[in-house]
Order: C-alpha cells, then sequence, then structure tokens
C-alpha cells in the first residue's frame, strides 16, 4: 500500500456532506454579498510569493512547495490565494470589467508546514477580496462577512480580533519603537526572533516560542504608534463593528504573518480547536496591487481554512443525509426486470430511489433497505405484475398497500416531506 503524503487528507463519504454545507454556505454567504467567483491556477512563478507574500516571511523561507519544472522555470503550489488574485486583477484588468471588484476564489493551498490537528500541507481556503476601495465601510463589510459565515454555518463561541498595523508612513516609528523596547532583551529571544528583530521586527509577534512570551508581552502596541489618517481609518472600523453589534477584541500581537497587511488586520478564533484556532484570517493590503505592477489599488480580504471550519462545525447537527426515498424489491426473474425499469423511472422522476443488484431473497432485500435508511419499499412479485400494482411497504409503521404500477412515481412524490 502507497499511504497519502504526509500532510495531506482524503475526505470521504461522512465528512466529505460537511465540507459541502460549508461550501455551499459560503457560496450563498458570498454571492448575496456580491462576490463574483474565480478561479485561478494552483501553481504560479515562485516570484509572486516572494514579493507579495513576502521574503523574509515563514511562508516564503519554510513552507512553499517550490522547485524548478522541467523546462527551467522556478514555479510554486500556491501557500495562500491572495497574490494570485491580485495577479489576475491586474492581469485581465478587472478593473474595468467590474463596477467595484469582489471576488471570492475556494481551493487548495500548499505549505511545508509540521502537520497537526487543523494544519495540513495540503489544506483549501474559502478566500474573499475586494478591490480599489479605501473607505473604512469596506473593512466593516468583509469584517461582516466573515462574521456572517461564521454565524451561518452555526459555530458557536468564536471570537473577533481586530488590530491595525498601521501605514509606510507610521509603521517605521513602531518598528523603531519595538527594537527600542527590546534593547539588551533581544537576545534572549529565540534565533528567530534576534533576526527578526533586524529584518522585520513587526514579526516578532508572531512567535510562539513559551519563553520569549513574557517579554513580547511587554512591547509597545501599534495602535499607539498609529499616524493621523490611520488612527481616524480604525476609528471607522470600530465605529462600524458597533454599529453592527459584531463583538470583538482589539489584540496589539495581531500583525499576521504576511507582509503585505496595512492598517485593518483581522481574524476569527474558534474554542476548541487547539493551537490551530484560527478559522479565518485577513485584512487590508493597499499597496500589493501597485507593487505586483498594477495601479495604486487598495484591497482587503480575508481567507478561512475549510478544515479548520468543518473541525468547528457543531458535532450534534446531521449534515446531508443521502439516505433513499425509495428501495424497490422484486422477486422473479420478470419482476426483476420491472424493477429496474421502475427504478430507473424514480430516478429520471428525481426520486432517490436504491435497489439490490444481486438477485437475493425478499428478506435479504428487506434487510438492506432498513441498512440504507429507506423509509418505504416499493415490492414487485408475480402477483403485483399479474395485477400491475406494486406493494408500497411504510418502513417505520409497517403499513403496506397496493399502488397501481402507472401512480408509483406519484406515490413517492407525494409521501415526500416538504
Ligand atoms: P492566513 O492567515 O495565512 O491568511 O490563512 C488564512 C486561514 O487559512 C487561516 O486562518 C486558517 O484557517 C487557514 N490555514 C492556514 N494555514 C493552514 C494550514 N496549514 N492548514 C489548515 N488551514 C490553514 C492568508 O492566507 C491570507 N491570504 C488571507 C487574506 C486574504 N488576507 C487578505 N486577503
Amino acid at each position: 500500500m502507497i499511504p497519502a503524503v504526509r500532510g495531506t487528507r482524503d475526505i470521504l463519504p461522512g465528512e466529505v456532506e460537511r465540507w459541502q454545507f460549508v461550501e455551499d454556505t459560503a457560496r450563498r454567504v458570498f454571492e448575496r454579498y456580491g462576490y463574483a467567483e474565480l478561479r485561478t491556477p494552483i501553481i504560479e512563478r515562485e516570484e509572486l510569493f516572494a514579493k507579495s507574500t513576502g521574503e523574509t516571511t515563514d511562508i516564503v523561507q519554510k513552507e512553499m512547495y517550490a522547485f524548478t519544472d522541467k523546462g527551467g522555470e522556478r514555479v510554486a503550489l500556491r501557500p495562500e490565494a491572495t497574490p494570485s488574485i491580485v495577479r489576475a486583477f491586474i492581469e485581465h484588468n478587472l478593473e474595468q470589467a467590474m463596477a467595484v471588484p469582489k471576488l471570492y476564489l475556494y481551493g487548495p493551498m500548499f505549505r511545508h508546514e509540521r502537520p497537526q490537528k487543523g494544519r495540513y500541507r495540503q489544506f483549501h481556503q474559502l478566500d474573499v477580496e475586494v478591490f480599489g476601495v479605501e473607505d473604512a465601510s469596506i473593512d466593516a463589510e468583509v469584517l461582516d462577512l466573515g462574521w456572517a459565515l461564521i454565524g451561518e454555518l452555526g459555530i458557536r463561541g468564536a471570537e473577533m480580533v481586530v488590530n491595525s498595523v498601521g501605514c509606510p508612513a507610521c509603521r517605521p516609528a513602531f518598528s523603531d519603537a519595538l527594537v527600542a523596547a527590546l534593547g539588551e532583551d533581544v537576545r534572549r529571544l529565540c534565533g528567530d526572533c534576534q533576526r527578526r528583530a533586524t529584518s522585520n521586527p513587526l514579526r516578532i509577534f508572531d512567535c510562539k516560542v513559551a519563553e520569549d512570551q513574557p517579554i513580547i508581552d511587554r512591547l509597545p502596541h501599534s495602535i499607539d504608534y498609529l499616524c493621523g489618517p490611520c488612527r481616524a481609518h480604525f476609528d471607522e472600523v470600530r465605529r462600524y463593528l458597533g454599529l453592527y453589534a459584531i463583538p470583538y477584541r482589539v489584540s496589539h500581537r495581531l500583525v499576521r504573518g504576511l507582509d503585505y497587511y496595512r492598517r485593518t488586520t483581522f481574524e476569527v478564533l474558534a474554542t476548541g480547536l487547539g493551537a490551530q484556532n484560527a478559522l479565518l484570517g485577513g485584512g487590508r493590503y493597499d499597496g500589493l496591487v501597485k507593487q505586483l505592477g498594477g495601479l495604486d489599488r487598495a484591497g482587503i480580504g480575508f481567507a478561512a481554512g475549510i478544515e479548520r471550519l468543518v473541525l468547528a462545525l457543531p458535532a450534534e447537527v446531521q449534515y446531508g443525509t443521502a439516505r433513499p426515498e425509495v428501495f424497490v424489491a422484486a422477486l422473479g426473474d420478470d419482476a426483476r426486470q420491472a424493477a429496474f425499469v421502475l427504478l430507473r423511472d424514480l430516478r429520471r422522476a428525481g426520486v432517490h430511489a436504491q435497489v439490490d443488484y444481486e438477485a437475493r431473497s425478499l428478506k435479504a432485500q428487506f434487510k438492506r433497505a432498513d441498512r440504507l435508511g429507506a423509509p418505504l419499499v416499493l415490492v414487485l412479485g408475480d402477483d403485483e405484475m399479474a395485477r400491475g400494482e406494486v406493494t408500497a411497504k411504510d418502513m417505520t409503521t409497517g403499513a403496506q398497500e397496493a399502488v397501481p404500477r402507472a401512480e408509483a412515481i406519484g406515490y413517492c412524490r407525494a409521501r415526500r416531506v416538504p
């Protein structure tokens, strides 16, 4: 047996219904908010991610599935969707094509991380992005959309966390303040953090090393270093969150592990998922479109991890019952043939119908109908054939009645719970 690659998973019947529920709900909610789907390739030029996700991020430095293809080109399996969507936005001039470009994408992403509960090497994101709007009302819409998704999925106990990481005008002062506040303590931090202190001090907030936390907890907060426009924007976002009655907490630790963020950052955290508790995360990335060769356009979005949404769904809810509505049973060769025609007619008429493919005893067929959870069995035997009828047996009450063959489909439909 050749097992699946570490960090990848098969989604089998039984679990896949939960995925379908998440996918269907997301599409419904996104489209209601005016987002249109786009699909981009899983493979991109490696430099796309180096230039956007960021050279100094863990994703690009350590986790990317990047390789040289047979033509000698450096390519990567996408570790996230935002750079691809920005690329497509520029490449196809979507600004011209759409009044307000509001897009969503659903598909697999790849990061070579250490697998654990809620963290995989191939995982799936639902990603939404909006371009060209600087007003805080769009931050509010995007946050509200994330919150609506969690609500419509029935996920309980989730928490919205927000922050503002400022812009190129105010960030340098904050970075300096971080380095100054660390002072000599920088040498007591882990090797990664010591490197971050020189390359990108904000990244220190991503550190998960337990011994570093007391030092990190004492560091200054980005919202105390915002320039006037960034402060006004953040205040606006918070005012909208108040108007929308979305409960939230401001966390100065929320700088996010990707380089392109400016101003608003946010995550929705789940309770009970352990360390990998971010159901979704995102923020504003004004400047990225220009950086990737487009016009100077604002951008904001988030991505939710399907695996984590599925884990966070309420355990007691049954998703998508694949139970047949009717089981067709037959005894005798002629009846069997007629049964398969009836089965086909039922299915063509939109009724979920099942059968026993091997010509086994009636008892065995009923056992199978029971196992499949069919609430109704239509029996065809010699007597029924002679009378042009089927015998309908209600599997819950045990009641039986004769139904003319020509009325069998209508009979099954009429029994449907609306
Ligand atoms: P991210 O925080 O790296 O952001 O990922 C977003 C979500 O994807 C996480 O909150 C988590 O649910 C899921 N996720 C990430 N890595 C894994 C993994 N290894 N296994 C399972 N799930 C995972 C981004 O990717 C940004 N592109 C979000 C964004 C969109 N920002 C602006 N627009």
